[in-house]
């Protein structure tokens, strides 16, 4: 049997260093649980463009689309302000998604107990929240065509175009009902149907698939505006949250912020299945670069880290070591493990990226 692949993209600023913690993961997983994995390393961002003058070669490219997974770290930095637009770091990034055609981008919005009063919410609103946005990735307001600014007598006008085909809501919902089904078995699709003929049609081809292919799901709808405020007002009622691009942006990052620390926050963006019946997958943190603490030794490396516990369950097929690393996540936490951006008022002295990295990997010896 062929060993799984994953090709690591480590990037720029604070991402090679999360990464290096994530590979330790790695090596843990291969040394006590005998899972080996072919890893790659390669380029991109302004790595890339320092190297090879684009932020993502076409050999890359191409091991991006051999692979079962790609884990990124982050790329960009005030280095790379002034490239022209086609040739920045986030172009890589951009390419990636695209080629790989990753329409479907799941943010979950998991509260960790020894976290819940670092959010801005009450603890008994936030404790225990798990939650997942599953938002459109690849079609919607912000590729629609017609778009641009155009001149129209004595006014400009800005125009963009919300459009959405029945297979690209369909696919998108498949893959929430799919996750439900590992989940709470319950979806809640949010659109502005009452305002919008794409909410419409998004309305009802997810109430098709739902009643064709997914009985067991319990499926709802809420008016997107609606459901911004009932995440705010009482979260945990939701288990799985499908949207398009535009209000999964928004929604997934109202979500998100639920629970504190950008530096907590994993992502997967998942495509078609793959002839292993697996989807194509990139996984990566939802913060940047963060050159403000970059080479400090600083950075967080939980939100990579628990990307890559992802990785483990939507691209390996492993729930149970994906969850056995969450939980080391959890533990150490529990245990007072804190880098910078987890120290509240109470102070004490903050862990290093590293240390982080120690702490996460004692708990993950600790559960054997
Ligand atoms: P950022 O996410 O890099 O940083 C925002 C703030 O959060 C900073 O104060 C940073 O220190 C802090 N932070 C972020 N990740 C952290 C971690 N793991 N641990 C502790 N603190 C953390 O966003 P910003 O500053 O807007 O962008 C910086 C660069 O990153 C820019 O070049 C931007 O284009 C790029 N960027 C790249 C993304 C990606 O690769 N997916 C996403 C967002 C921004
Ligand atoms: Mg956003």
């Amino acid at each position: 049997m062929k060993n799984p692949s994953l090709l690591i993209l480590a990037g720029d600023g604070i991402g090679p260093e999360v990464m290096a913690e994530v590979r330790r993961i790695i090596d843990w997983y291969g040394a006590n649980r005998a899972m080996a994995f072919d890893v790659f390393e390669d380029l991109v961002g302004g790595a890339a463009y320092d190297a090879h003058g684009t932020p993502l070669t076409d050999d890359t490219m191409a091991k991006a689309q051999s692979v079962d997974a790609v884990l990124l770290g982050a790329v960009g930095g005030p280095k790379y302000d002034d490239l022209d637009f086609s040739i920045k770091p986030e172009r890589g990034l951009l390419r990636l998604r695209k080629e790989m055609d990753l329409f479907s981008n799941l943010r979950p919005a998991q509260c960790f107990d020894a976290l819940a009063d670092f959010s801005s919410l009450k603890r008994d609103i936030v404790a225990g929240l798990d939650i997942m946005i599953v938002r459109e990735l690849t079609s919607g307001v912000y590729f629609g065509e017609p778009r641009g600014i155009f001149q129209e007598g004595n006014e400009r006008v800005g125009i963009n175009t919300q459009r959405y085909t029945t297979s690209e809501i369909i696919r998108v919902a498949r893959s929430a009902f799919e996750l439900a089904r590992r989940r709470d078995s319950r979806v809640c699709s949010m659109e502005k149907a009452n305002v919008m003929e794409s909410g419409v049609l998004w309305r009802e081809e997810v109430q098709k698939l739902r009643d064709a292919e997914y009985p067991d799901i319990e499926l709802t709808h809420m008016y997107a505006d609606a459901g911004a405020m009932q995440l705010c007002r009482w979260p945990k009622q939701f288990d799985v949250i499908v949207t398009d691009n535009l209000f999964g942006d928004i929604l997934s990052d109202t979500a998100a912020m639920l629970t504190g620390s950008l530096g907590m926050l994993p992502s997967a963006s998942l495509g078609a299945p793959m002839a292993s019946g697996m989807p194509k997958a990139l996984y990566e943190p939802v913060h940047g670069s963060a050159p403000d603490i970059a080479g400090q030794g600083k950075a967080n490396p939980i939100a990579c880290i628990l990307s890559f516990a992802m990785a483990l369950r939507y691209s390996f097929d492993q729930g149970e070591e994906a969850d056995r690393l969450e939980q080391a996540v959890e533990r150490a936490l529990g245990n007072g493990a804190r880098t910078p951006d987890l120290m509240g008022e109470e102070g004490g002295t903050p862990l290093t990226t590293s240390g982080m990295g120690d702490a996460i990997l004692a708990e993950l010896t600790a559960s054997l």
